[in-house]
């Protein structure tokens, strides 16, 4: 028996320890995308084999334009440089180049189950009243999200506490397929909750993520903004009748102080109490007027170097054509695997 087991563990030692995220290109990057995803991507690939994946084919679940679709794929790989992701440390690339994620999404299709996806709060989220008339795609997405991080096997996954349900399904799915075809194919993926990741919020309502399709343009910051934007957008951002609360219990009641303190702790990388402790019985104007230079000091040189890379379209095609034959070179020997073990292949 402890033969059997020593052989287990060490079989389950030998997955690589590798990371996997995504993220959409639909439609510019504000500073809630940045703080809850892309910037707590930097230090983890320090420690793992790191894949950082533009997912187009989930963006066109919901209606793109063609041509704006190009432009945001570029826009999200040109954000993830710019922010610090080293494209000789990380593999950085566009889904739909590496097609072993739909093969392998198709597969995984047969391996869920109707009713684990029907439980999936995003698509009732999304399709709202509107169900019988949104895409297919839009119901299957979680697959080929399952898909993304199983095609490379792995075993850790930063994701927001919106992408938690997905995950959860992603091991079922891993769990059910390694028991039907008894192998040991695919590591169980440990979510990375980004819980030191930032909440942001509207700078409208405190009470409602920071969101692209927001119509209030003074509802976000842009990585793309000018410190003129950003400096008017925070300026105009709503505030709470009463100045700073004295206590953190008071703070709690108060959504639009909460969400400019967690902007300002999370770009300072400074716990939010002791930023807190700094503001507390202050004037909001006191705290607006350091967030905008804090914002401007940290998104300025973002965007500059986003600039930079867009405007070189070859130096950024390169680095994408080379992520993208980096990722399909683990991709396709999984593959193969799933063939063999599926009675797939001839
Ligand atoms: N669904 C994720 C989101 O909207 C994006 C995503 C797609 C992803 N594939 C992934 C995240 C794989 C982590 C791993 O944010």
């Amino acid at each position: 028996l402890l033969k059997k087991c020593l052989k287990i563990m060490s079989k389950k030692d030998s997955f690589v320890q590798r990371v996997l995220s995504g993220v959409q290109p639909t439609g510019g990057l504000h500073i809630g995308n940045y703080l809850g995803a892309i910037k707590n991507f930097i230090p983890l690939q320090e420690k793992y084999e790191s894949l950082f994946c533009v997912v187009d084919l989930h963006a066109i679940t919901v209606w793109q334009d063609p041509n704006e679709l190009l432009l945001n794929k570029r826009e999200v790989a040109a954000a993830f440089i710019a922010s610090g992701i080293d494209p000789s440390k990380s593999i950085i690339f566009n889904q739909s180049n590496v097609p072993e994620h739909t093969q392998l999404s198709w597969v995984l299709n047969c391996v869920a189950r109707i009713g684990w996806l029907n439980r999936m709060t995003q698509f009732k989220d999304k399709a709202g009243k509107n169900r019988e008339n949104v895409s297919v795609g839009l119901y299957t997405y979680p697959i080929l999200m399952a898909s993304d991080i199983m095609i490379y096997k792995a075993t850790h996954v930063p994701v927001g506490e919106d992408q938690k349900q997905h995950l959860e399904l992603t091991r079922d799915i891993v769990l059910k397929f390694n028991n039907d075809f008894k192998v040991n194919l695919f590591p169980m993926p440990e979510p990375i909750i980004m819980e030191k990741a930032a909440r942001i919020m509207s700078l409208r309502d405190g009470a409602k993520k920071m969101s692209k399709s927001d119509a209030s343009e003074y509802s976000r910051i842009m990585l793309t903004d000018s410190d003129d934007e950003i400096s008017k957008k925070i300026k105009k951002a709503k505030t709470d009748a009463k100045p700073l609360p004295d206590t953190i219990k008071e703070l709690e009641r108060m959504p639009e102080a909460n969400n400019l303190l967690t902007i300002f702790s999370a770009f300072e990388e400074e716990k939010f109490d002791l930023v807190f402790k700094r503001y507390q019985g202050k004037n909001f104007s006191d705290l607006k007027k350091d967030l905008i230079e804090i914002v401007i000091n940290k998104i300025g040189p973002i965007r500059q170097e986003m600039i930079k890379l867009t405007n070189d379209e070859k130096y950024l095609e390169d680095i994408l054509k080379s992520g993208s034959e980096k990722a399909e070179h683990i991709a396709s020997g999984v593959l193969k695997e799933v063939y063999d073990a599926t009675g797939l292949k001839f």
